[in-house]
């Protein structure tokens, strides 16, 4: 979540720094730091692929989206990056989200890339319009960005490689960063950039990969707020959390 909160507040810096063209004509629905970039800002260097521990987000938030498949990592994004950190973004307004593109990829959609609030469907549209119509060049549609990001996410499976190495979610155990990279490396030769949030709960784990979709080492000096060390809250199913809210209210109802 910090991480979105630093990316909206380095977005609306950007916009204002560049002088964005106003959103006269253009009205994305409810993101006020957007703007249109010029298609020949469109060729960028490298992805940014995202994934989320949703563990951590659920552990005090309801999310009926987020199927419980125990261990199991769900994707953010495929963002294309310039090599000097910036990004391009809300490249093509006119490639308008159609859910119905994706209707033979659904199933996998809402188990791999769910919405941890809002719907799935806003989540999506996000990520296309902001990020997938700026990767027109690899992937020429809305069915070829989500099919083979579902592909780049089963490829790099990040709890498999973190498993292998012992690292398991816990409401005990506390990992050393340096233990989950080290993991990740030795399954899949890259360095990834590994996020926490409040608590030093992990939050998200970030693996760049060329245009070829090839891993490759991370720059880990650009990594503003990263933990030493990180815990893996196990996920909790919807049941518990509305457990738990119930034994909250009991507990309430006790001291009344
Ligand atoms: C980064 O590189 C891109 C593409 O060459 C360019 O459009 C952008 O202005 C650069 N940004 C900065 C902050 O240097
Ligand atoms: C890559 O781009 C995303 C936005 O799409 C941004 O949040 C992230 O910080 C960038 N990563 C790097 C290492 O510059």
């Amino acid at each position: 979540m910090v991480s979105c909160l630093r990316l909206l507040a380095l977005t609306s810096l950007l916009c204002i720094a560049s002088g964005a063209r106003p959103l006269s004509s253009i009205s994305w629905s409810g993101d006020a730091t957007s703007s249109a970039i010029p298609t020949a800002q469109r060729d960028f260097d490298y992805f940014m692929f995202v994934r989320q521990w949703a563990g951590s987000f659920c552990s005090t938030h309801a999310c009926p989206l987020v199927p419980n498949r125990g261990f199991h990592f769900t994707i953010h994004g495929l963002w294309p990056n310039y090599s000097n950190g910036s990004w391009p973004q809300f490249c093509t307004p006119e490639d308008k989200f159609d859910e119905d593109q994706l209707e033979d990829l659904m199933d996998d959609l809402e188990v791999e890339w769910p919405s941890v609030y809002d719907s799935d469907e806003t989540f999506w549209e996000h990520e296309w319009s902001k990020h997938g119509t700026c990767a027109l060049d690899i992937f020429p549609s809305e069915h070829s960005y989500f099919g083979h990001i579902l592909k780049l996410h089963w490829r790099y499976d990040l709890s498999a490689a973190l498993r292998r190495a012992d690292i398991v979610p816990s409401r005990t155990s506390v990992y050393r960063t340096k233990d989950l990279i080290a993991a990740i490396e030795d399954m899949y030769g890259a360095r990834p950039l590994v996020h926490c949030g409040r608590k030093r709960q992990l939050s998200e784990i970030w693996m760049c990969l060329d245009k070829d979709l090839k891993a490759f080492d991370c720059d880990t000096s650009q990594e503003g707020n990263a933990c030493q060390e990180v815990v893996i809250p196990p996920f909790k199913s919807r049941l518990d959390v509305d457990q738990l809210s119930s034994k909250d209210e009991e507990e309430r109802d006790g001291v009344q």
